[in-house]
């Protein structure tokens, strides 16, 4: 029987040594015993960007790139998106099974009933000018629940994590739909605990001069399915800056607020604004070959956003998912024309040798904001909707970081290249 381990042989010293294999991994620490003398510090992995690093051990989220699966806890990304709802969905992400109806109406009611912001919310974001984007002001005011929770400093005790943690993902609507409404100028439309969590989200962006808010339900359930696919996707940037921020021991307030901020990269859920802005950049169908010309030509540093994916080398099957449910809202709102840009650039793409060699397709951002836009979003709010279903993940992510035994303060270590020491020089002997 073949043993799990690696043999090392040290070519600089003629020694071996043995490493166990677990999980497909080697522990990086067990290279620090490779030494070419005593004082040796012995061996690092490098591995900038963590390209080929598991940083933890986690029962959330399974994704293979190769194949594009995508599961959570278990459920096919596909099934769940068909059959369950983003509120199920978050139950079953948080506590690793699907709710029994009596489960589900009291995880509902515990949302519904966290959804409201302490008033002086609504004063910290007016200090923002009307066009502040949406993700700075999510990403301080979440920052901010911090200074309005200081019991969520007790981040070892079960039951304060799970209620800062039901805050985070009832209050993300209310605070992203006051920075939309901040921006529009708008008075900021209080929660309706009579509508769904997507519903009532819908409401306190679209109300304008009524008591009730008529959600449509071909959008409502829309916008639903897209909360569902971006709950998570295991050790993303965001989750990494979340997971590494709430090392600290930190509140979540703050983990959270962290990850907003790498979230807000055009690399990372940025990219569906970003994707919007390019293909009207293009403007028109017959500009996409000049447009797929210049991007492998590397002119202007283009990228085709909303293409390729660090895990997925194959077709992000959430994209697949979205495809469809675009659809089905233009069925409602009327088709989105650079739906058309879209569809040929994709086409063109995947068949150009460029983008198959890279293994580049659509990622999850490149159709979503097509439907964010004839939703009526700003591309600002694009990825506010990113964060408001990925708060779900990061908390999930987050307590499996606290509770992780294996878990300590993240703190790599680097590889030094810098001057080699040398004495101060006095002002007057500097040339
Ligand atoms: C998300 O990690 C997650 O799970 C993220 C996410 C989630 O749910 O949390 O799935 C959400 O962030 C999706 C990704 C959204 N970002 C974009 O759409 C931005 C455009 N995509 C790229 O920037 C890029 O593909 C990344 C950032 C997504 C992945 O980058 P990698 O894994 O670091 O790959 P790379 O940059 O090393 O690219 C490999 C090659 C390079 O070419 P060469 O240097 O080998 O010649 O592919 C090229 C890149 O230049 N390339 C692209 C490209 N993406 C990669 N070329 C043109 N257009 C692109 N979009």
């Amino acid at each position: 029987m073949a043993k799990e381990t690696l043999t090392i042989t040290d070519n600089r010293t003629g020694k071996t040594y043995e490493v166990p294999i677990e999980n497909g991994c080697i522990r990086t620490n067990a290279l620090r015993q490779i030494k070419v003398s005593e004082e040796d510090f012995g061996l690092m992995g490098y591995d900038p960007a963590f390209l080929n690093t598991a940083n933890c051990k986690s029962a959330i989220t399974f994704i293979d790139g190769d194949k594009g699966i995508l599961e959570y806890r278990g459920y096919p990304i596909e099934q769940l998106a068909e059959k369950s709802s983003f509120i199920e969905v978050a139950y079953l992400l948080l506590n690793g099974e699907l709710p029994t109806p009596k489960q589900l109406e009291e995880f509902n009611y515990l949302v519904t009933h966290h959804t409201y912001v302490h008033e002086n919310i609504k004063t910290f974001m007016d200090g923002y000018r009307y066009d502040a984007h949406p993700m700075s002001m999510l990403s301080s005011t979440v920052a901010a629940l911090s200074g309005f929770y200081p019991d969520a400093k007790n981040t070892k005790d079960e039951r304060s994590r799970r209620i800062q943690m039901t805050r985070l993902i009832a209050k993300m609507p209310t605070i992203a739909a006051f920075s939309y409404r901040h921006s529009m100028g708008l008075p900021y439309v209080y929660p309706d605990n009579d509508l769904s969590y997507v519903g009532n989200f819908l409401a306190m962006i679209r109300k304008i001069g009524t008591t009730t808010y008529k959600v449509h339900p071909t959008l409502e359930k829309a916008l639903d399915v897209l909360f569902i696919l971006h709950a998570d996707h295991e050790q993303n940037c965001s989750t990494t800056s979340v997971r590494t921020v709430g090392s600290s021991e930190v509140d979540p307030y703050s983990a959270v607020a962290a990850g907003i901020g790498a979230l807000y990269g055009p690399l990372h859920g940025g990219a569906n604004e970003a994707v919007l802005r390019m293909l009207r950049e293009i403007g028109h169908v017959s500009k996409v070959p000049d447009f797929i010309k210049a991007v492998k030509t590397g002119e202007g540093e283009k990228k085709l956003m909303g293409f390729g994916h660090r895990v997925y080398k194959s077709y992000d099957p959430r994209a697949k998912v979205i495809k469809r449910v675009a659809d089905e809202v233009f069925e409602v709102t009327g088709k989105n024309p650079l739906l058309e840009i879209a569809v040929e650039l994709e086409k063109i793409a995947l068949q150009d040798e460029y983008f198959v060699k890279r293994k580049l397709s659509p990622n999850v951002d490149f159709y979503s904001g097509l439907i964010y836009e004839a939703m009526g979003f700003p591309v600002e709010m694009f990825p506010v909707l990113f964060a408001i279903p990925r708060t779900v993940g990061w908390v999930t992510q987050w307590e499996e970081m606290v509770k992780d035994s294996e878990q300590k303060i993240a703190r790599p270590r680097q590889i030094y290249t810098g001057s080699k020491r040398r004495d101060y020089v006095a002002m007057k002997d500097r040339k």
